[in-house]
């Protein structure tokens, strides 16, 4: 185990420790990946927030407004309501899907010549432009960009412990949208307050698209940027091997790394075996895709020709039966489109070390197609990216270490969720 791998595991012990629950991960030895998709689909196992310690680390990171986040709602005719909308206006054509990414993409690639980047930090904009797109139904103007990838990036360098909060740039974008709401097209929730509606919005489509979106690029990007041959072939391929692609990124390195639910019910797994309800159960994403394949830890695009993606142990955006993600179906379509308007324009490189949190954001080398560089020249950039992400990752562990203990400690003390669910009046709503 490297130093940086020590201090990731030192981490998630101090978040054990603190959060306090009585948590139990799945697939475990007893109750390995045949039980994974059963147990996750219970219906008892559908709890989000309420009487889990771990959920006030949740709101304190999804602030403002993760009371009315779809992810952190429990079930119910106001979760109705705000999945409905959801599923909505994520709905589409998929060539007007296709066309906006594109065009989305174009825009923020047009002005930039090509060089040394971090991956997730060139592709938020991006996002930030089609998520405004897909909320308000006209272009993106540059001062809603601004906001939206301010607040992006500051839940997501929170969230992986590398920065702290910062409320206020998040509500900069709160009070852009609230002055916008009238010019929402769509019809939203009604059983949400105007306030409540804006936190809808920025936490769904300006916090959780907007992040996972930019994350996901990021991983195929890199993937691609290390596997060149890949790369090549992905550069003038069909649909079907682009989904091959993002099908094997989702698997070796799916955005979520841990889902969990909290029990409502006593779920009985064996006859000496019954979870009393309260239980939070942690379904490990990385510990299923790796159960199943021939070699799983290679990058092969390729298993998926003689692979069906309902039987193979694939889960990217979820459990059908259990709240899986919304964007299910516009996720890969805008993905794809992304990707080849990347690789219609740039050739990626990159040496650095590929993890499934990229705390590191994916450096990576991106040069014009048409233009080369010479062999000694991509040499030493090849050396220069893999010996200062060695580096910074030394650093990157201990600071992750520090911040998130403190946040931690912070959200403990706020304890949001748990106030809320003592007293959920509106009057009486986390602000943050
Ligand atoms: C590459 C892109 C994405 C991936 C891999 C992804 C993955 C996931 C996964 C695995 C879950 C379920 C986790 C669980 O069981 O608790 C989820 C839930 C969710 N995702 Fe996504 N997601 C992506 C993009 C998006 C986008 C674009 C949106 C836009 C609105 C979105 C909104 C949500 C919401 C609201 C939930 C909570 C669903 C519920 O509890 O009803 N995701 N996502």
């Amino acid at each position: 185990m490297t130093l940086a791998e020590r201090v990731v595991s030192l981490r998630g012990k101090v978040f054990e420790l603190v959060n306090g629950d009585n948590a139990i991960t799945f697939p475990n030895e007893r109750f390995g990946p045949e039980r994974f998709r059963e147990i996750y689909s219970h219906p008892a196992a559908r709890g989000r927030s309420e009487g889990a310690g771990l959920s006030d680390l949740f709101w304190y990171w999804l602030s403002p407004g993760p009371e009315v986040h779809q992810e952190h709602l429990e079930d119910g005719p106001r979760y109705d309501e705000v999945a409905r909308t959801t599923l909505r206006i994520l709905s589409g054509p998929s060539d007007r899907i296709t066309e906006a990414v594109t065009r989305c993409t174009a825009a923020v690639l047009d002005g930039f010549p090509g060089g040394l980047v971090r991956l997730r930090d060139l592709m938020m904009p991006v996002w930030a432009e089609f998520c405004y797109e897909l909320v308000f139904g006209e272009p993106c103007p540059r001062e809603a960009r601004e906001l939206i990838v301010g607040h992006a990036n500051d839940v997501v360098t929170a969230l992986k412990c590398t920065g702290l909060r910062h409320m206020k740039r998040r509500e900069r974008l709160t009070r852009y949208l609230a002055r916008r709401l009238g010019d929402v097209p769509h019809e939203l929730p009604a059983s949400l307050s105007p306030r409540e509606q804006v936190h809808y919005l920025q936490g769904t489509f300006f916090n959780t698209a907007v992040v996972q979106l930019s994350e996901g690029m990021a991983h195929v990007l890199l993937a691609l940027a290390q596997h060149r041959e890949i790369q090549e072939r992905a550069s003038t391929a069909d649909d079907r091997y682009l989904g091959h692609v993002l099908d094997e990124t989702m698997r070796l390195y799916p955005l979520f790394g841990i889902a969990h639910r909290i029990t409502k019910d006593e779920i009985t797994l064996d006859e000496d075996t019954t979870l009393p309800a309260g239980s939070v159960l942690c379904f490990s994403y990385p510990a299923y895709h790796a159960t199943g394949y021939e070699d799983p830890g290679r990058f092969d695009p390729d298993r998926w020709e003689a692979l069906s993606a309902k039987e193979a142990h694939h889960i990217p955006y979820g459990i059908a039966a259990n709240r899986p993600c919304p964007a299910w179906r516009l996720a890969p379509l805008a993905m794809r489109a992304a990707v080849r308007e990347v690789l219609r324009r740039f050739t990626l490189d990159s040496t650095v070390t590929h993890t499934r949190s990229l705390p590191s954001r994916g450096p990576c080398l991106l040069v014009p197609r048409g233009e080369s560089v010479s062999p000694a020249r991509l040499r030493a950039i090849r050396t220069f990216l893999r010996v200062r992400d060695r580096w910074e990752d030394v650093g990157r562990s201990f600071l992750q270490l520090g911040l998130g203990t403190f946040m931690v400690l912070d959200a403990r003390h706020r304890r949001l969720a748990g106030r809320y669910f003592a007293d959920p009046a509106p009057s009486r709503c986390p602000v943050h």
